[in-house]
């Protein structure tokens, strides 16, 4: 039996909604009277807001739950997020731990903890429709730059993924109660609202709004000066979203369009339900309405069977685009999915590695040249936080590099800049003017 906690820490890994979830159980544990505290070894309480998308993500759980065993005051333990609901009860089994709440439960958390101080295991990975976020507690103090969860689930199931099992089917949150949310940010001090979902641009309503819709009423929330969306599939890109591009100024020129893929028999096999062409397709109409957005997209090498000329189409695919920032990551079996069942087709680690490091070049050397074909424009940056140098602080431009100035412009503020230096990860930008204060 642990005594009630009274501080608590909270830990995120894997996705940005993740993120968001980890935010939103802070806020649901500090208006139980809890106090945050940064150090997880000095807390009563810590959420392990856990990832299951690769096996090293799982892991991670098992030896941080060690870690805090050894380091912690003797903490209790709750384990959160796509591990606690793909393993639920095993993780009670297996570690002891003293709640498991899943990604859809978690605003029963102050009452699975109150079970658990009285001494039982408590586990809840049920997965009603969306109906934590009426349960929550609204949104007082965040940064300049807020996650806004509008979407949930995947019904997309391609053949490795673990989403479509963790997060449960495709849900849109109602748009009342995201446009209230984002009000609530803005009065929060958010500047930026980037919303989220596993499929972002699938997000609709009764009304056929759709993402699009959804944006084009941001739009006209006074304060709130950016608009970003991520992650989005390409089989959801409709025309609205790729012509807001255009038409909202607020929304900013960067879009994440995983790709996974350059080879037809792959994307078939990771059943993906859009080949090379139809993606490649997609992009040429977004840069139609939009010549300056920045691309940005997910890559799997060694998918099972992945032979070394349909690699050298995934190269050629990434050629072909161009992109501004990417991820790439080999191919993680994960158990319960149809492609973990293609033992026969698995590729040697070796064959990975060398895929990986081969596609890593090539993606940092368009970074690398998009950052520097930014060199001498002109456009805003969103102060996120200080820098290391004195009077230096960081934020990001509309196209989402880090950009670093010196300035007496504080947290929050939008700055007008010229980049100056123009490097692999980060630009250099020189003030021009303030935009909002
Ligand atoms: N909904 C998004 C992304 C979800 S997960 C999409 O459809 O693209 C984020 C990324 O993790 C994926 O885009 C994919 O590149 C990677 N990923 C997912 N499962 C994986 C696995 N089993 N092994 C390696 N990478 C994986
Ligand atoms: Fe996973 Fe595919 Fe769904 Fe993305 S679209 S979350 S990769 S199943
Ligand atoms: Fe990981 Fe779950 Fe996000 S598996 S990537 S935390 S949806």
């Amino acid at each position: 039996m642990k005594p009630t906690p009274k501080t608590f820490h909270v830990k995120s890994f894997g996705c940005q909604m993740n993120v968001y979830d980890g935010e939103r159980m802070g806020e649901l544990m500090a208006a139980q009277g809890m106090t945050a505290t940064d150090d997880a070894n000095a807390a009563d309480l810590v959420v392990l807001n856990t990832c299951h998308i690769r096996e090293k993500a799982t892991e991670k759980v098992y030896s941080d739950i060690g870690r805090l065993r050894k380091h912690g005051k003797d903490p209790m333990i709750a384990v959160a997020g796509c591990v606690a609901q793909a393993e639920g009860a095993e993780i009670v089994a297996r570690a002891k731990v003293d709640v498991v709440v899943g990604p859809q439960a978690y605003h029963n958390l102050p009452e699975l903890v109150a079970q658990a101080a009285s001494g039982n295991a408590a586990l809840d990975t049920d997965m009603p429709a969306t109906a934590k976020f009426g349960a929550l507690p609204a949104r007082r103090k965040v940064g300049p730059s807020a996650f806004l969860t509008v979407q949930e689930g995947c019904d997309k199931f391609c053949t490795y993924c673990v989403v479509p099992y963790t997060r449960g089917a495709e849900i849109s949150r109602p748009f009342d109660t995201i446009i209230d949310e984002a009000k609530a940010l803005v009065d929060a001090g958010a500047r930026e609202i980037t919303l989220l979902g596993q499929n972002v641009n699938a997000w609709d309503d009764a009304a056929g709004n759709g993402l699009h819709g959804l944006i084009h009423a941001l739009d006209r929330i006074e304060g709130l000066h950016r608009i970003r969306y991520t992650t989005s599939h390409p089989n959801d890109m409709r025309e609205g979203l790729i012509r807001a591009h255009a038409e909202i100024g607020k929304l900013m020129p960067f879009l994440h369009l995983p790709v996974q893929a350059g080879s037809d028999r792959v994307l078939k096999a990771m059943n993906r339900s859009h080949t090379r062409d139809s993606y490649l397709r997609i992009l040429d109409r977004v840069r139609a309405v939009r010549p300056d957005i920045a691309l940005s997209g997910d890559f799997i090498v060694g998918f099972p069977h992945e032979s070394d000329a349909e690699f050298e189409e995934t190269l050629s695919l990434v050629d072909a685009v161009g992109y501004a920032q990417c991820f790439s990551f080999k191919y993680s079996p994960r158990p319960g999915t149809p492609a973990a069942e293609m033992t026969d087709g698995f590729v040697p680690a070796e064959v990975m590695d060398e895929r990986l490091q081969r596609l890593q070049a090539h993606l940092n050397r368009d970074q690398a040249a998009f950052n520097a074909a930014t060199l001498g424009k002109r456009c805003t940056v969103l102060i996120e936080r200080k820098g290391k140098l004195p009077g230096q602080m960081l934020g990001k431009s509309p196209w989402l590099q880090s950009v670093h100035l010196t300035t007496d412009a504080q947290i929050g503020d939008l700055v007008e800049v010229d980049i100056v230096r123009a490097d692999p990860n980060s630009l250099a930008g020189m003030e021009r003017m303030r935009v909002a204060a």
